[in-house]
């Protein structure tokens, strides 16, 4: 099977490359807010900043505060004790801090508005931080109650919060009103910057005129109250990267990439095509969204085989506070046209939180063509658990009963939003941090869903496939019933696995602390050999224990002797400041004293990857091969991400299996920076570095290097993780001794079963070993352009992973194409709709 062959049909497909600065071609002038207001808080008003190419004016003496309350001490202005580098001037240097109520005024005109509110949590006047609670309102609508702002921005890890509101303004003026959460006297609130923005009065709410399917209950469609409040949860461009707020459609909404998104499951594939013209029908204006959000998208992978896509969802999570309706909104557009043009070649089911929100969407056949984008709507009830928040998910997939041409899906751009409760409520509770884990937090705002106020309309229309006309959406509702059964393959536990490590990481009070090098010798009982751990040419790597033993951390102490190491160190902090992915080590802290460098890490409980191969304990089993297959993707995405997912991008230089850490859920992480340089591809380096027996032959010779320097070096990992051998074996004679050549005479000689570690043998299922061996040659091409690129790597091992989860449990795709279980979706196929049922409208929100 030539593998590589079949994936030319795709070439089309290519990771979204451009530098940020090209993408943006998009005429932002659709929508020209009524009111622009943009208030940089504790600053004076004569005091205008541009920001964003807008203008921020600060609040003190503006219209916005009636001067009566400044001069009764109701709040106080503040400048940010501590400025950091990553977090802009405007509007986070200045706060207006308030110990009582204290309310803003804004004179505007009737209909919704976005109310942005910005938090630095940082010491203002000296007060504590971690004693600031904000409660505000607005009218009837409690927006925010018990805010702690130091609790929020850590578990979303970002040095600074936004929160984002929608508010029906039903008179003329909007008063918001900042309380601290309790008469405590040292509870405190503040903010440091508020935005009051005008939008087009029907981009969310269209109010008793919208039917809103209510997922979970499906003929049960739903409208939204025009008076309802809304706060954004999230608001994404799948499939590309982030949109910042002056190149929205003139409303400054923030659209976050893909990339940074901790929450995309299984990352798909993301196809773009920048050139594209997007055609917004009459009936989605413009300023939906930039053109740029349709533009790139997120899809399941071109798989040769088509049938492995049937394996997974294409799958997002995200965490959503308990207890409220959440609105989400998914934008789907079709940016392929030169395979997808035509009805019933994508057609695909969209599950939210489990449960079916729609089935059989044809792409087309509701667009109408490639580059036409359309929207839908759901409303999904969270339900009040004991935990503050859960997980809302999006899944989707291809719709196997009407037969689609191509087995994929994918989405452009998904917003959430949570809807006010019938109490007008808005507010979420904070999330626990580490230390108080184990204390089961309880919703401190006990107002439920009140079943009495939930009014039922029923339409007696016995329709039951709607297409709404005239309306911006279009509904093709079809009652699915059970879903295909494709063999339950763990991705979903996978995720929750890989999750559950995110939010650990999202959790560590650790995170950013700064420590003295006191505490550090205390944690590690003064560089106590016992708890060294590793040892590399910077220096040595102890085990330090933290928090009375609750917290372990990576110390990484430079050897005062070497020069190399304080360059290293440099460089090991330069680069791993710029990077967040969770397949690459997170950097926790540094601190330089008396002379000492030291780096602290997360801990990785499960050591090296060499270890595991090279140098196990008796009790210990060797890897699965399936858990081999999951590292080595852990390892690719980190590369990909690295080599592509910064403005900078990043080579590593030297991948090895040392230098790949384990944490305790096996998944896996790259380390050891220190070497890493910025791609730079005009420049011929002096100085090649890098370990023996991973080094790219072409790198070494010309000096010049590239990304697909690590794609060789890479390619010698996957070899090691194979053959259970070291890179280099000095024992060996020379033929032996230098695994990648040894393996490519092997190869060559048809001998390559020769290679597999014997723990391994007869485990391997034969397509996966296959699919796993063409990467590996490939990547150790003598010429890195013929080497692949990480994204394609990652391809070819998530396609061995799959085939090898086919063939343990037994999936046998025959040869036209046909799924074995197919006999059993042909009898469900008499249940297709054709149903009666009464459509049930309810509203949603007050
Ligand atoms: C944006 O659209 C407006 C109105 O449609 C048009 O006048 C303007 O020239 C466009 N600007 C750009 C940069 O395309
Ligand atoms: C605001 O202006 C007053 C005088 O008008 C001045 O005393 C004060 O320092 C200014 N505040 C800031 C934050 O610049
Ligand atoms: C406001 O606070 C300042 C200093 O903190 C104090 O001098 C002033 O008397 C206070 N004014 C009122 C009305 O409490
Ligand atoms: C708040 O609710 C009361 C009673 O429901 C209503 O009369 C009033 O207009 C509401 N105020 C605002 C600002 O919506
Ligand atoms: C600034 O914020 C970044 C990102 O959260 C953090 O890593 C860094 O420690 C902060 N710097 C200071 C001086 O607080
Ligand atoms: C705070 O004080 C106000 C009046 O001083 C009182 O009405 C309110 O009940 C108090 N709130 C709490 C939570 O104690
Ligand atoms: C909101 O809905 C009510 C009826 O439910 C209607 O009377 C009112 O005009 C609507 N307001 C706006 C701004 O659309
Ligand atoms: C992008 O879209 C244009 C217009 O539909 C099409 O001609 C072109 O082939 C597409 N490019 C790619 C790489 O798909
Ligand atoms: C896809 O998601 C739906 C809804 O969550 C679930 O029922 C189904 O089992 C999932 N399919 C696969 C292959 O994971
Ligand atoms: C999804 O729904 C099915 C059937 O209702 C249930 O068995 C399964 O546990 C659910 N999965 C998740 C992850 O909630
Ligand atoms: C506010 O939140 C904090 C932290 O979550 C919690 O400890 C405290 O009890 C809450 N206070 C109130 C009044 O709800």
């Amino acid at each position: 099977m030539n593998t590589y062959s079949s994936l030319s049909i795709f070439l089309f497909f290519h990771l979204l490359l451009l530098p940020l600065h090209i993408a943006f071609a998009n005429n932002a002038t659709s929508y020209l807010p009524l009111e622009n207001i943009a208030l940089d808080c504790g600053a004076n008003k004569s005091e205008q900043v541009s920001y964003n190419e807008r203008i921020w004016t600060g609040d003190a003496g503006s219209e916005y505060v009636s001067s009566n309350d400044e001069e009764t001490n109701k709040s106080l202005m503040a400048k940010a004790s501590v400025i950091n580098a990553s977090v802009p001037d405007v509007p986070y240097m200045t706060a207006r801090v308030f110990h009582s109520p204290f309310t803003y005024r804004f004179n505007v005109t009737p209909g919704p508005k976005f109310v942005r509110l910005h938090f630095y949590p940082t010491s203002y006047l000296d007060l504590d931080v971690s004693k600031a609670f904000v409660s505000l309102t607005a009218g009837n609508f409690t927006l925010l109650h018990n805010l702690s702002v130091s609790l929020t921005t850590e578990y979303i890890n970002k040095p600074y919060l936004m929160k984002e509101f929608i508010i029906h303004v039903n008179g003329r003026t909007l008063e918001l009103t900042f309380s601290p959460s309790s008469n405590a006297s040292d509870i405190y609130a503040f903010v440091n910057g508020i935005e009051v923005v005008s939008m087009p009065s029907n981009l969310y709410i269209q109010g008793d005129n919208a039917h809103i399917p209510l997922v979970g209950h499906v003929p049960v469609l739903s409208y939204i109250h025009n008076d309802s409040a809304l706060e954004t949860m999230y608001r994404i461009n799948t499939g590309g990267y982030a949109i910042p707020a002056k190149y929205d459609t003139g409303m400054f909404r923030t659209w976050t990439g893909d990339e940074e998104a901790s929450f995309s499951a299984i990352s798909g594939y993301y196809s773009d095509n920048l050139t594209m013209p997007i055609r917004y029908p009459k009936a989605i204006p413009r300023y939906v969204a930039p053109e740029l959000v349709y533009r790139t998208s997120s899809d399941m992978p071109p798989f040769p085989n088509p049938l492995i896509n049937l394996n997974f969802n294409l799958s997002w999570f995200f965490p959503v506070d308990s207890g409220f309706n959440y609105l989400v909104r998914l934008h789907i557009c079709d940016v392929h046209p030169d395979w997808i043009t035509k009805e019933n070649q994508v057609v695909f089911n969209i599950y939210l939180n489990n449960q079916t929100a729609m089935g059989g969407f044809d792409v087309i056949a509701v667009s109408g063509g490639p580059g036409i984008p359309v929207y839908l709507d759901f409303v999904v009830m969270v339900p009040e658990t004991r935990e503050g928040k859960q997980d809302l998910w999006v899944d989707l997939y291809p719709d196997v009963r009407s037969k689609p041409q191509y087995y994929t899906t994918f989405l452009n751009g998904v917003e959430i939003f949570k809807l006010s409760n019938w109490a007008g409520n808005l507010a979420g509770v904070n999330p626990t941090s580490c230390k108080s884990e184990s204390v089961v937090p309880v919703p401190h705002v006990a107002i439920s869903e009140n079943p009495k106020k939930i009014t039922f309309i029923i339409i007696g229309c016995g329709l039951s496939l709607v297409a709404l006309g005239g309306s911006i959406l279009f509904f093709v509702i079809v009652y699915v019933l059970k879903l295909v059964d494709p063999r339950k393959i763990s991705w979903r536990h996978l995720l929750i696995l890989l999750r559950n490590k995110v939010r650990k990481a999202h959790k560590s009070s650790f995170r950013h602390h700064n420590f003295s090098m006191g505490e550090v010798r205390v944690a590690t009982n003064n560089f106590d050999e016992a708890l060294v751990i590793g040892i590399g040419g910077f220096g040595k790597v102890y085990k330090a224990s933290f928090d009375g033993g609750s917290t372990f951390v990576a110390i990484k102490r430079s050897n005062p002797m070497s020069e190399q190491g304080a360059l290293e160190f440099e460089t090991e902090i330069h680069v791993l400041s710029q990077l967040r992915h969770h397949n690459l080590v997170s950097l926790l802290s540094h601190c330089q004293e008396d002379g000492e460098l030291i780096l602290a890490y997360e801990y990785m409980s499960n050591g090296t990857l060499f270890n595991h191969l090279h140098s196990r304990s008796r009790e210990e089993l060797p890897l699965s091969w399936i858990q081999r297959l999951e590292i080595c993707i852990g390892v690719a995405r980190g590369l990909h991400y690295l080599h592509t997912g910064t403005e900078h991008k990043f080579i590593h230089r030297d991948i090895k299996t040392s230098n790949i850490l384990l944490d305790h859920n096996w998944v896996a992480k790259v380390s050891d920076f220190g070497l890493a340089k910025a791609s730079n591809p005009t420049l011929i380096s002096t100085n090649v570095k890098g370990s023996v027996g991973y080094l790219d032959p072409e790198y070494f010779r010309r000096h010049k290097l590239t990304e697909k320097s690590d794609v060789y070096s890479f390619g010698v990992v996957l070899l090691e993780v194979l053959s259970a051998r070291p890179a280099v074996n000095p024992v060996e004679d020379d033929e032996h001794g230098n695994l990648a050549e040894w393996a490519l005479y092997c190869c060559e000689n048809g001998i390559i079963t020769q290679l597999v570690d014997p723990d391994l043998e007869g485990k391997i299922a034969t397509e996966s070993f296959e699919t796993y061996i063409e990467v590996v040659k490939k990547c150790l091409a003598e010429k890195g352009e013929e080497r692949p690129t990480m994204s394609d790597v990652l391809q070819r091992l998530v396609l061995a992973l799959q085939l090898q989860r086919n063939a343990d449990n037994n999936i046998a795709p025959t040869r036209d194409g046909k799924i074995t279980e197919n006999t059993d979706l042909e009898r469900n196929s008499d249940l297709t709709p054709g149903i009666e049922f009464s459509e049930i409208m309810i509203p949603i929100g007050r």
